[in-house]
């Protein structure tokens, strides 16, 4: 069993058009740990998690679950690494939610009776009712378009979750409910958010991105209160860290 269920090492990568998103970005995660990436608007977050299953593919190493995903199977990759999009219409593209949700358990040959199980308990999970899937995934409201994206990967159930901005677009009950699924799995969990809230509630060790590069890594608690360097990126002390001024 390897230590570490990403290993990342100087990944850089320059869009097509020449915009470098990710300069020479080092990052281990060992199995198990939860570890949310935090920055500024265009600091490479999402860049980053797309390199995560192959979908990006920069210059530097990429190992998930010691297996460096250069010449790798793709297909072998994303039964590790489970990965929600950002934006939820990238990840959904069949005529219900059923079938999203069903898609990924079936391609990795989970045998159709369980497939079923697996929907359902899935769209439990993020608080979808059951009639939901029947319906078209292109006609439902952004956050319940949110929760189907989220569903589709969960019913994979892989090792290792990449989830990008999970919580947006989600109301108050239903981002609770999340974070709470979210923290009963047992699964290696990275986190690109701006819900510092939701990453204090999740996440024990945090990463600030900014430009493209990693500016810290380490104890969420620690990182949150630095004050300086949160403002330095963009960021802001979360409220629940800020000392209540008396009088
Ligand atoms: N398809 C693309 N083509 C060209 N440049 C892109 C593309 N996608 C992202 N970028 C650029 O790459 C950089 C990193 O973007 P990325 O989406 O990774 O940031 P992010 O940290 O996820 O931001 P946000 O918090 O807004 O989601 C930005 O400068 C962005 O403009
Ligand atoms: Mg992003």
């Amino acid at each position: 069993m390897t230590e570490y269920a990403v290993r990342i090492t100087r990944l850089s990568y320059s869009y097509p058009d020449g915009v470098r998103a990710l300069e020479a970005v080092d990052l281990d995660v060992r199995v198990g740990e939860r570890v949310a990436i935090v920055g500024p608007s265009g600091a490479g977050k999402s860049t980053l998690l797309l390199h995560l299953n192959g979908v990006l593919s920069g210059s530097g190493m990429v190992r998930i679950m010691g297996q460096a995903l250069e010449g790798s199977d793709l297909r072998e990759v994303r039964k590790h690494v489970g990965l929600v999009f950002q934006d939820p219409h990238d990840q959904l593209f069949c005529p219900t939610v059923f079938d999203d949700v069903a898609f990924g358990p079936l391609s990795l040959g989970v045998p159709q009776g369980e497939v079923s199980q697996r929907v359902d308990r899935a769209l439990h999970e993020v608080g979808l009712d059951l009639s939901m899937r029947l319906r078209s995934s292109h006609h439902l409201s952004l956050g319940e378009c949110k929760r189907v994206a989220i569903a589709t990967v969960l019913a994979m159930e892989p090792e290792i979750l990449a989830l990008d901005e999970p919580s947006s677009n989600l109301d108050p009950r239903n981002r609770r409910h999340l974070i709470e699924v979210i923290g009963n799995l047992p699964v290696t969990l990275l986190l690109a958010t701006h819900d510092l809230e939701m990453v204090l509630a999740l996440c024990s060790r945090a990463v600030v991105m900014d430009r493209g590069r990693v500016w810290a890594d380490g104890e969420t608690r620690r990182l949150f209160s630095d004050r300086k360097l949160m403002e330095e990126h963009g960021l802001e002390v979360p409220l629940s860290l800020r000392t209540a001024v008396v009088g």
